[in-house]
C-alpha cells in the first residue's frame, strides 16, 4: 500500500455498513439541519443515505427544500389520531436505522421511541443541560442564554426519550456569547455550529452500531 491510499485513509467509513436515515423537519422549519445531513450523507461524511423524510405539513420551506434536494417525502401529521401508527409505517416502509428530528416540535408516541430504542437523535440549539426541557426552543433558548449572562452557548445532539431534551448527550460543541448578541445574532451562530456538529454525531452513532456498541 502507498502512503497516500485513499482507501485506507477512508476504510473506517467503508468497513461500517451503509446506514438509513429518517429526517423529521417541524412544521415550520426551515430545512437547514435536513440539508446539512443530507449532504453529509452526499458527499461521504456519513456513511448513510436519506431514506425518507417525514414532516406533519404538506406545505413549508423543509418540504421544499427535501423536494430540491430528491428526497422521498412522507406526511404524518401529530395532531392525526392514528399518527403513532402513520409514522411507524413511514419509517419501516423505508427501512431506517436512525431517527433524526430536526426541528420537530412536538413529543414522538412511546411506541416509536420503543420501536428505536437509543436511535432517535434531537439536536438541541444550547449546552444541554442548560436551557432545556418544555419551551425551550427556538427564540426562547437564546433569550434565556442572553439573559443569564452566559460567556458561551452551543448546541447539543442528544438521544430522544420521553422528556424534552433529557437523553444522554452524544455530542456537543460551544460557540462564544458575544457583547452585543441578540437572540437572532446567537441563533445565526449557533445554527452554523448545528450543521457542523450533527452530521459528525449521526456519524458516531453509526460507528457505535457497527462497533455493536
Ligand atoms: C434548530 O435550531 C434546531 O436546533 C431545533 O430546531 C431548529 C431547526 O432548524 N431543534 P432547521 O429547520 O433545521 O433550519
Amino acid at each position: 500500500m502507498s502512503a497516500y491510499d485513499p482507501a485506507h485513509l477512508t476504510g473506517k467509513t467503508e468497513s461500517v455498513k451503509r446506514a438509513r436515515l429518517a429526517i423529521l423537519v417541524g412544521s415550520k422549519g426551515r430545512g437547514s439541519n435536513m440539508r446539512a445531513l443530507a449532504g453529509a450523507c452526499r458527499s461521504g461524511q456519513i456513511p448513510a443515505d436519506v431514506a425518507v423524510v417525514v414532516s406533519p405539513v404538506s406545505e413549508s420551506q423543509a418540504v421544499d427544500a427535501a423536494h430540491e434536494m430528491d428526497l422521498a417525502i412522507q406526511v404524518a401529521r401529530p395532531k392525526d389520531p392514528d399518527y403513532a401508527t402513520a409514522l411507524l409505517t413511514a419509517l419501516a416502509q423505508a427501512n431506517v436505522d436512525i431517527v433524526c428530528l430536526a426541528g420537530l416540535m412536538t413529543k414522538l408516541p412511546v411506541e416509536v421511541l420503543q420501536a428505536y430504542p437509543g436511535r432517535i437523535l434531537n439536536i438541541h440549539p444550547a449546552l444541554l443541560p442548560k436551557f432545556g426541557g418544555k419551551g425551550m426552543y427556538g427564540h426562547h433558548v437564546h433569550e434565556a442564554v442572553i439573559a443569564a449572562g452566559e460567556a458561551e452557548s452551543g448546541c447539543s445532539v442528544h438521544v430522544v426519550t420521553e422528556e424534552y431534551d433529557e437523553g444522554p448527550v452524544v455530542l456537543q460543541e460551544s460557540c462564544p456569547v458575544v457583547p452585543g448578541d441578540t437572540a437572532e445574532t446567537l441563533a445565526t451562530r449557533v445554527l452554523a455550529l448545528e450543521h457542523q456538529v450533527y452530521p459528525r454525531a449521526v456519524r458516531l452513532v453509526i460507528e457505535r452500531m457497527g462497533d455493536g456498541s
